[in-house]
Parts: structure tokens; C-alpha cells; sequence
């Protein structure tokens, strides 16, 4: 994981690299999440996919809890975790127990009740990512 970087208006971004094993586990969750296609806009049109980004392999997100505004931590390997003996990845606020897949989406019984927020991005190389700009805000 790159970051938390404090790029962008002052809020935490956090890019993830994910492992094939990390993709493969992200359907199987499905029914343990409030909102598993990501219908509500926390994302731009082009991360609205289970994986909620451009690139399957690369998450980019906003580092804040959409409950109350803390940071939750990333917890992304697949292995018991003191909060989810079945845990498979993603992040966990501990201000108040809200936990998310490692695509940012909310599970249930969370006291959040958004999916984490992507950030506007793109790509404007192999190896450069722009974060606050895409081609809708351009
Ligand atoms: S701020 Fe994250 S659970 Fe309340």
C-alpha cells in the first residue's frame, strides 16, 4: 500500500495494490455488504464495478470513514483479524467498528453507511497517477 498520502484537499488518499487472491475473494463477500455494486455515488461513473477503480489490481481511495470522518486502518491480508475471524481483506475504523472490503465497500452491521469514497483520478502514464482530476472534471 502507498500512502496514506495527504494529497488531495487536505484528505488522506490511500492506493492499494491488490493481490489475485484479494480480487478473487471480492464477489464472495457480496451478501455481507450494504451496497456490493456501489449504486450509491461514492465513486465516479468509471469506478462503479466491484472493484470500484480503473485498474482491478490498483484501488484509489479517500482515507475517511464516511460514518464520522476518522481513518480506518488497512487491515488487507486475508487472515483472522480480533473484529473477523473470516476477514478477507479491506479496512477497519476503529473510532466505532465500521469495517470495508478492500474496494472501500461498507459491510453490514457497520455503523457507516456508505462505501468509502473514490477520489476523481487517471493515469497519465503507466506510472503516473493524477488524483483529483479525471476527464468528467477536467
Ligand atoms: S468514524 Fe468510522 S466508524 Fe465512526
Amino acid at each position: 500500500m502507498l500512502g496514506p498520502i495527504p494529497a488531495w484537499r487536505g484528505r488522506p488518499i490511500f492506493v492499494v495494490r491488490r493481490t489475485p487472491e484479494a480480487l478473487e475473494a471480492l464477489p464472495t463477500i457480496n451478501n455481507q455488504l450494504q451496497d456490493p455494486e456501489s449504486n450509491q455515488p461514492e465513486q465516479p461513473d468509471y469506478a462503479r464495478n466491484i472493484y470500484r477503480s480503473r485498474d482491478p489490481e490498483v484501488l484509489v481511495l479517500i482515507g475517511v470513514c464516511p460514518h464520522l470522518g476518522c481513518s480506518p486502518a488497512p487491515r488487507l491480508a486475508i487472515r483472522p483479524e480480533p473484529f473477523e475471524a473470516n476477514w478477507k481483506g479491506g479496512f477497519f475504523c476503529a473510532c466505532h467498528g465500521s469495517k470495508f472490503d478492500i474496494a472501500g465497500r461498507v459491510y453490514n452491521n457497520s455503523p457507516a453507511s456508505r462505501n468509502m469514497e473514490v477520489p476523481p483520478h487517471y493515469y497519465e502514464t503507466d506510472n503516473v497517477l493524477v488524483i483529483g482530476e479525471d476527464e468528467e472534471t477536467a
